[in-house]
């Protein structure tokens, strides 16, 4: 029962030579032998956006084009993501040479448009066979279904009844030309069709050749006489041709049988691409051999496991789950909305299936698989450190193929890279697991930092809106974050150190003073005003001290005695915006001093005097008085008294000059000299510029709003003198209390009453006359 084979057929092909074409740049231009097929690439780049390909013999230049290719064994397909545009042709492809079945020479031109010309490449490739030929071999490609048999088959062992019933219209029909019949099904009442000769089953799509020692039959998918089936649930494409040819009485006879699942892969949510297969496509008796690739050479099934993919036989059926990290797959970023992205893999899977024959069939498919679109979210991490008063925040897990364009901070738009030398800035950190982030720094000072004061606290807020761009399509989508922060925003505090001379306060600023100012009683601290004041202000970058001498303006005094007298200078700190007073620094300093005079402003002169300055000769003051002789002093000792009193008491003169109100009094005094008793004096004085002294007039009390100008006048005794030689003039600079400023009104109405707290100086002694200069401002 043996159906011997025999060929005579060969295709006639001469060795087409062509002068390789040396303009394409090696690294533009790959082509490989693989076990049945050739692989040209070219990069896209160099290519251009239309390249196409023609196969060239000695009978011609054939364009490959998308119908031509499925017909004659080629495919060509453009990949934006690896870049290349790639042509596999098939070992029995329409036009390539074969030597033996062994070696295979392919000739074709590459054609592209370069500046604006179209250039043909002429190029060419010779592969010999690096794996022996299966008895059968079928090749499921992307566009075609392929099948090839050894020519010299012997008969199998089970032949069935069906192919029995073909064989009876074959011998009827059958002439010594080869006749193909094409099969629409498996079952036994399918009606046969007629038989077509090798041309017309050609026009029809169906391709056949004859070589050395195989027989080729090829088919674009879904041609009208190729059917599906479902092998347990997974769809499968089949055509079937029988190839006949009768000799007398031989008919020879061969059944050309192309099975592929066209299973259009599924993603599983766990992360993988899965394709299936039926586990026994073609009759098997040995387990499945499965050899499994991504765009590259076949490793065996346990190394693709190692590898991540998972192989599993359930059901019949073979399914195979491919990592979406798996080496040779392709990513690709899409913006919409948010951020998606889908994966493609290029799976070529060899299967090989051993009959009860042992006559193997080697089955291979190359099917590409695009998963759906995943959800790639972006994600973002405050980062921030409130001890750097700095944002920072970290975008994470951007794609290689998506870049940061622009970051708007609180409105306002950076484009990236930032430009500016100062403000935000931007870095970008590279991870090796292709992946990049950004890491966005914003001081909480600078501009575009929304703040909001509290107490104690500032709060920093900003909103950015991250513009991320997907290349090379250039479409851009959106990553939103707020960050918040609160810092401590209390008021500055000084440092206050008392010296012999006066007070010294120091401030170190921080970033944020900017939101205070300082002032000294309602005034802001100026250079200008230290000056004027005579405090000696030095300001830094990095810190503001200032001087404050004693008895200059807006010192406070109290407990003076004899030994000494404490004073006090206040600093205030008020908020910059609404002048809000909000802290205040107060110092209090012991100072030591001979002589003192201070003019307060509730109207009590405070005068510590050194009588012994008085007079030339020294000598130990007693009893002593001022004008009122029972005004005594509060204390004394050998040289100095002490008094305090109301200004316009104990026999005080009031003298107008100008706008200035001067008190005065005189501390008297004798010195035992020799026996006779001499009686000595020391003028006080208290002046006080009208305007401040308002209140005086109409509540009857003493209120001034600035302390007096206070003057200790010595005088020798000197009795013809008109004028007096003032030994020594202590004096009190003008002081201010702080919030205690008056309308400065002036109604010459009330102005008389002031004589009436004059009192009759008493006449007494040497007529001495003191000249009173008063203090002019
Ligand atoms: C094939 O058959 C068609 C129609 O029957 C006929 O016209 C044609 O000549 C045949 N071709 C060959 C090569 O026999
Ligand atoms: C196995 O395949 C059969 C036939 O398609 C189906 O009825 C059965 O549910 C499948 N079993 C499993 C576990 O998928
Ligand atoms: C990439 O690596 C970084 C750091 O190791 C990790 O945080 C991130 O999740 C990784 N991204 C992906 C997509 O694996
Ligand atoms: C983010 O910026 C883009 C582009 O400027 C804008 O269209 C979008 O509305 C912004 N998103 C928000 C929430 O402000
Ligand atoms: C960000 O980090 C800062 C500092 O750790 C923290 O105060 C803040 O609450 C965080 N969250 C947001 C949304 O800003
Ligand atoms: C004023 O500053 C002092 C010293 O830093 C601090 O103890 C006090 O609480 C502050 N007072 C106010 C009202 O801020
Ligand atoms: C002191 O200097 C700082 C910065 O150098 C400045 O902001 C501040 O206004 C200055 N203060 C005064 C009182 O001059
Ligand atoms: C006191 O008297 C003595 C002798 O009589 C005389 O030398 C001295 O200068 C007198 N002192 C004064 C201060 O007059």
């Amino acid at each position: 029962m043996a159906f011997g084979i025999c060929f005579g057929v060969t295709l006639l092909l001469s060795v087409w030579a062509t002068a390789k074409c040396g303009d394409i740049p090696n690294e533009a231009l790959l082509m490989e032998c693989r076990d049945r097929f050739f692989m040209i690439a070219v990069d896209l780049s160099f290519a251009g956006n239309n390249p196409h390909f023609e196969a060239v013999d000695a009978t011609g230049v054939y364009a490959i084009t998308k119908r031509y290719a499925a017909l004659c064994g080629y495919i060509v397909r453009v990949l934006p993501l690896p870049g290349i545009v790639e042509l596999r042709a098939s070992y029995f492809a329409c036009h390539t040479d074969n030597k033996d079945d062994d070696m295979f020479t392919f000739n074709f031109n590459l054609i592209m448009m370069q500046e604006g010309k179209k250039s043909t490449h002429a190029l060419k490739k010779t592969c010999s066979l690096s794996l022996p030929w299966s008895p059968r071999e079928v090749t499921c490609e992307v566009n075609y279904m392929e099948v090839s048999v050894r020519s010299v088959v012997p008969c199998p062992s089970g032949t069935k009844e069906t192919d029995w019933n073909s064989l009876k219209q074959v011998y009827t029909s059958a002439t010594s030309d080869w006749q193909v019949m094409l099969r629409k099904d498996h079952g036994p009442t399918t009606p046969m069709m007629t038989p077509l000769n090798l041309s017309e089953a050609h026009e029809q799509g169906y391709a056949f050749h004859m070589t050395d020692g195989r027989l080729v039959f090829r088919a674009p998918y879904k041609q009208p006489h190729s059917y599906s089936t479902k092998g347990n649930s997974v769809p499968v494409e089949v055509v079937h041709a029988i190839l006949f040819s009768r000799h007398g009485w031989v008919v020879l006879m061969v059944d050309l049988v192309a099975a592929c699942s066209i299973h259009k892969g599924s993603y599983d949510d766990g992360g993988y691409m899965v394709w299936e297969t039926p586990e026994a496509l073609y009759p098997t008796i040995e387990d499945q051999r499965l050899n499994i690739a991504l765009h590259g050479e076949l490793v065996d099934q346990q190394v693709a496991e190692d590898q991540g993919y998972i192989v599993e036989n359930l059901n019949a059926t073979i399914q195979i789950s491919i990592p979406l990290d798996a080496e040779g797959g392709y990513r690709k970023s899409r913006a919409s909305g948010g951020l998606y992205e889908f994966y493609i893999f290029d799976l070529y899977l060899e299967q090989v299936f051993v009959n009860e024959d042992h006559m193997d069939t080697r089955l291979r498919v190359h099917r590409t698989l695009t998963t759906p679109l995943l959800s790639r979210p972006v994600s973002s991490e405050n980062r921030t450190v409130p001890e750097e008063r700095m944002f920072t925040v970290y975008l994470s897990d951007i794609p290689e193929d998506v870049e940061l364009a622009a970051v708007n901070l609180n409105g306002k738009e950076f484009t990236v890279p930032f430009t500016s030398a100062r403000g935000p800035t931007i870095t970008q950190i590279v991870l090796p697991n292709n992946t990049h982030g950004y890491t966005l720094k914003v001081s909480f000072d600078d501009p575009v930092v929304m703040q909001q004061f509290s107490k104690e606290a500032a709060q920093h807020s900003l909103n950015i809106n991250f513009t991320l761009m997907v290349w090379p399509e250039n479409v851009p989508f959106y990553h939103l974050v707020s960050v918040m922060a609160f810092t401590d925003a209390s008021p500055p505090a000084f440092d206050a150190v008392c010296s012999e001379s006066g007070i010294s306060f120091k401030l170190n600023h921080r970033p944020f003073d900017y939101l205070w100012e300082i002032s000294i009683g309602s005034n802001l601290l100026t250079s200008e005003l230290a000056a004027q004041h005579g405090y000696i202000l030095t300001n830094n970058s990095k810190h503001l001290l200032l001087e404050v001498p004693l008895f200059s303006l807006g010192y406070e005094y109290k407990d003076v005695t004899l030994k000494g007298f404490f004073g006090t200078f206040e600093i205030f700190v008020r908020e910059h915006e609404t002048v809000e007073s909000k802290n205040s620094t107060v110092k209090t300093c012991p100072f030591s001093t001979t002589e003192l005079i201070i003019c307060s402003t509730d109207g009590i002169m405070t005068v510590v005097a050194d009588l012994s300055l008085a007079s030339p000769s020294g000598g130990a003051p007693t009893g002593t008085n001022l004008v009122d002789k029972n005004c005594q002093p509060s204390d004394a000792d050998s040289t100095r008294a002490l008094f305090s009193f109301p200004l316009y008491r104990c026999g005080s003169r009031i003298k107008l000059v100008k706008d200035h109100v001067t008190y005065e009094n005189e501390i008297f005094f004798s010195k035992k000299l020799n026996a006779s008793n001499d009686i000595d004096r020391v003028t006080v004085q208290c002046t006080y510029p009208l305007a401040g002294l308002l209140s005086l007039f109409s509540v009857y009390k003493f209120k001034s709003d600035k302390a007096g100008v206070g003057r200790i006048v010595h005088s020798t005794q000197v009795l013809q003198s008109t004028g007096i030689k003032p030994a020594t003039v202590v004096s009190t600079r003008r002081t201010q209390r702080p919030g205690s400023r008056l309308a400065a009104r002036h109604p010459p109405a009330r102005y008389i009453k002031v004589s009436s707290f004059q009192k009759p100086l008493p006449n007494k002694g040497v007529g001495q006359h003191i000249k009173v200069t008063p203090y002019v401002l």
